[in-house]
């Protein structure tokens, strides 16, 4: 009763409250009384896009687009969104199904979409690496090389050297026997693997292997079942970024070791160890454990090169049984290389002091602000360098974070990235409204909706002179409409998109208003059709079918004969004994 109750408040009530109330509109939507992931449906494109709230706007927020990839439990349709500031629907595809890494990267001077895409299984994944030219082709591929070896969702960056570096998961056996609990010699162990690949032959420029330089017995994870059977290996190091920096050297991080390690370019020597406590740590912590005390970590990035900055995702926290911190962080951390010491910069908290059990990201923006993805949480936050919250948004319901319905395993954002689709936009009549929209195009800042003349004889070619503008709207949401001009004076309507300085960059197709009473004389057609088609089939089913098969004898229970008569029934049954 009392859940009931709940229930109703919380389904019935509240939405009504919320319609009332629009200031309140981003408690309810944290809420869930939206639902936990919240989206909006499209007159003119069928798949939906996803409706966040904007908890906190700041003028000084860099207002670039915003690109994730949301799945989980919630989300119908995964796969790499592209959003605005607003959080406003840009692009999205299903075509690749649960996608990770969603963002724009450079090569060879081009930008390109860049996201991983394929199997996932728990926390790691067997796919493909893909790169998206300007009008959503498929540009480039990139796999991993090794018989058996698949991509892995955890990396994918393109190299200043116009390479990709990706992360690599691979089952194999070795020397579990310092974990305890009965584990074998011969025990089954999940190997943390980088390559570097050359994007144009897909040749391997360089490889490493966690278990070559680390035993796994050092590991932080603890699990009662990893390491017995094949199918449950033990995920001892747990790699999940890699980036290589001018030195030709790589900068990796490891979930598992909570330890950020710097390795030698060509030799795969280990030079240095940032955290991971006294198992690992080789630096001297200036800030009384603050710079090196991350633990469970994602996204290891030099923040700055030059000046020996390291930004890092500090999840601190996997799961209940593995906790060491009150709530997650991005953080800056300085180090020096020589006198290996480190020192706390800053840390970066969410608005709720979200606690992501998983994933997450933290990007520079040129404009000096950090932008961080809260993984496992649907929200990403923007910060001044000093700490200051700028602007956050939440893509589910905060209410559900720990639950994690909906996520995406980074958040990126940028002003760079340009798409011109090679389909057009997309028109479409419903009710007394044009509405048009066009998935992926950028550019677009007006909707000139325009109509063809009725007084245009049939037969005429239409040529583009002969349309009307009826009228310019400016592009705000994704989807933008009109309501049409009342009477038969246009016959046909079509949408141009221009950019910023009024340039047509394309028309949708030509749309017609559907003719309301042909409309409701079709279904009465189509209704007496079904109606004949259904009487016919009934018909066809009782009697032809069932003298044609030689299965009619399902029938001898059924009491044909009422229908039928005796003789009919035995002349069916001598048919089948033919
Ligand atoms: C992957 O694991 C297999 C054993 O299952 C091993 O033979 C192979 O060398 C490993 N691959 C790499 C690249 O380490």
């Amino acid at each position: 009763m009392v859940l009931l109750a709940l229930f109703l408040l919380h389904q019935g009530v509240l939405p009504v409250v919320a319609w009332f109330l629009p200031q309140l509109e981003t408690w309810f939507y944290d809420f869930a009384v939206f639902g936990i992931y919240r989206t909006q449906e499209y007159v003119t494109y069928p798949l939906s896009g996803p409706q966040g709230a904007v908890l906190r706007q700041d003028e000084r927020c860099d207002k670039g687009l915003v690109f994730i990839a949301p799945y989980g439990d919630s989300v119908e349709e995964e796969g790499p969104v592209i959003l605005d500031s607003q959080g406003n629907l840009i692009w999205s595809s299903n075509e690749y199904g649960v996608a990770t890494n969603f963002g724009m990267q450079q090569y060879r001077g081009e930008n390109y979409l860049t996201f991983w895409a394929g199997d996932k299984n728990g926390g790691q994944g067997r796919g493909e690496l893909y790169m998206l030219d300007s009008k959503y082709r498929v540009g480039h591929e990139v796999h991993a090389v090794g018989q058996g070896l698949g991509a892995d969702l955890h990396e994918f960056e393109v190299s200043k050297d116009d390479t990709a570096l990706l992360t690599v998961y691979n089952t194999t056996r070795g020397d579990l026997r310092g974990l305890g609990w009965w584990r074998s010699e011969d025990g089954w162990i999940e190997d943390s693997l980088f390559q570097e690949v050359d994007i144009a032959t897909g040749e391997l420029l360089f490889q490493w292997s966690a278990m070559e330089h680390f035993k796994p017995d050092l590991s932080y994870y603890w699990t009662p079942t990893g390491g017995y059977v094949r199918t449950i290996p033990y995920d001892f190091f747990h790699i999940n970024s890699v980036e290589k920096d001018s030195k030709g050297n790589y900068l990796i991080s490891a979930r598992h070791f909570h330890t950020i390690t710097y390795i030698h370019g060509t030799t795969g020597e280990i030079i240095w160890v940032l955290g991971g406590g006294e198992r690992f740590n080789q630096f001297e912590d200036l800030s009384d454990g603050l710079a090196t005390a991350f633990s469970w970590q994602h996204h290891a990035r030099w923040f700055s090169e030059e000046e020996g900055i390291i930004s890092i995702m500090d999840n601190g926290y996997a799961g209940p049984m593995q906790t060491s911190s009150t709530y997650s962080r991005a953080m800056l951390v300085q180090i020096d290389q020589v006198k290996l010491t480190a020192t706390h910069l800053q840390s970066f908290g969410s608005l709720g002091h979200t606690k992501a059990a998983s994933q997450g990201s933290v990007q520079r923006l040129p404009n000096g602000n950090v932008f961080v993805g809260w993984g496992s949480a649907a929200a990403y936050s923007e910060y001044l360098q000093d700490g200051t919250l700028l602007c956050e948004s939440h893509f589910a319901a905060s209410w559900s974070f720990s639950w994690e319905r909906a996520k995406s395993f980074r958040t990126y954002t940028s002003h760079d990235w340009v798409g011109v689709p090679e389909y057009p936009p997309s028109a479409k009549i419903e009710g007394n409204r044009l509405f048009v929209s066009w998935n992926g195009a950028t550019e677009v800042k007006f909707w000139q909706f325009e109509g063809l003349r009725n007084d245009l004889k049939d037969g005429l070619p239409i040529n583009d002179a002969a349309f009307d503008s009826i009228a310019i709207v400016a592009k705000q949401g994704f989807e933008e409409s009109m309501e049409l001009p009342p009477g038969e004076q246009f016959t046909r309507f079509r949408v141009g998109a221009l950019d910023g300085q009024n340039q047509l960059l394309r028309y949708s197709e030509h749309v017609q208003r559907s003719q309301s009473a042909g409309a409701s004389r079709s279904g009465i057609v189509i209704g007496i059709c079904a109606s004949v088609a259904s009487v016919i089939g009934v018909w066809y089913l009782l009697v032809v079918w069932k003298r044609r098969k030689p299965y009619a004898r399902v029938f001898e229970w059924v009491p044909m004969k009422a229908f039928f008569g005796r003789d009919q029934y035995r002349y069916d049954m001598l048919e089948v004994e033919r």
